[in-house]
């Protein structure tokens, strides 16, 4: 039996890798051709709450997916770390989006040694604020954690948002 089947938390295509980027720290790549809807990446972890998010970015870093106003899913322990990775950079540019709230599907076809990204307009409420390093033709500079209420990105992103957010926008 393959041992990676029972440390694995979550799933990344067989046709990404992680590898140094150019956006930030390491990133996801194809290693091949992806289908517009193919699933990439589903991200799995333990639901914690905002509170508690906060105790573990201070012990392992941004390592949290948003999936509702006060949920997150994340590692919580060390050893848990890597295998809860998905390593997705954030591009105002993205190829990917998501179905549901944990899964990151190809917003588009992606050949394959493109970088794999998504915005975290996506799958982001909070108060946050970032410099963004994508360096897309049409980075927005700032990255806020209010970006999915921007209307261009709610016409852009339509059906890709997690679907706590879609929610949120439909009302
Ligand atoms: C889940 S990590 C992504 C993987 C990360 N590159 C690594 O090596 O661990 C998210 C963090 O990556 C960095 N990051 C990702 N995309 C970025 C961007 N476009 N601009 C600035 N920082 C970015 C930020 O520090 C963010 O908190
Ligand atoms: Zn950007």
């Amino acid at each position: 039996m393959d041992t990676n089947l029972i440390t694995r938390l979550s799933y990344l295509s067989p046709k990404t890798q992680v590898r140094e980027s150019p956006i930030h720290g390491r990133g996801l790549f194809a290693t091949a051709n992806i289908a517009k809807g193919e699933v990439v990446a589903v991200k799995g972890g333990h639901i914690i709450t905002r509170e508690e998010v906060r105790d573990v970015n201070a012990r392992l870093g941004p390592v949290e997916i948003q999936i509702g106003d006060d949920l997150f899913i994340a590692p919580v322990r060390d050893e848990e770390r890597e295998p809860s990775m998905l390593y997705s950079n954030h591009s105002c540019d993205p190829n990917l989006g998501l179905r549901g709230e944990i899964t990151f599907v190809a917003m588009r076809d992606i050949r394959g040694s493109e970088e794999l990204t998504h915005d975290w307009a996506m799958t982001d409420d909070d108060d946050s604020s970032t410099k963004c390093s994508c360096g897309s033709r049409n980075c927005r500079g700032t990255l806020t954690g209010k970006d999915w209420q921007r209307p261009e990105l709610q016409k852009r992103y339509a059906g890709y948002f997690s679907a706590y957010l879609a929610e949120k926008i439909a009302q």
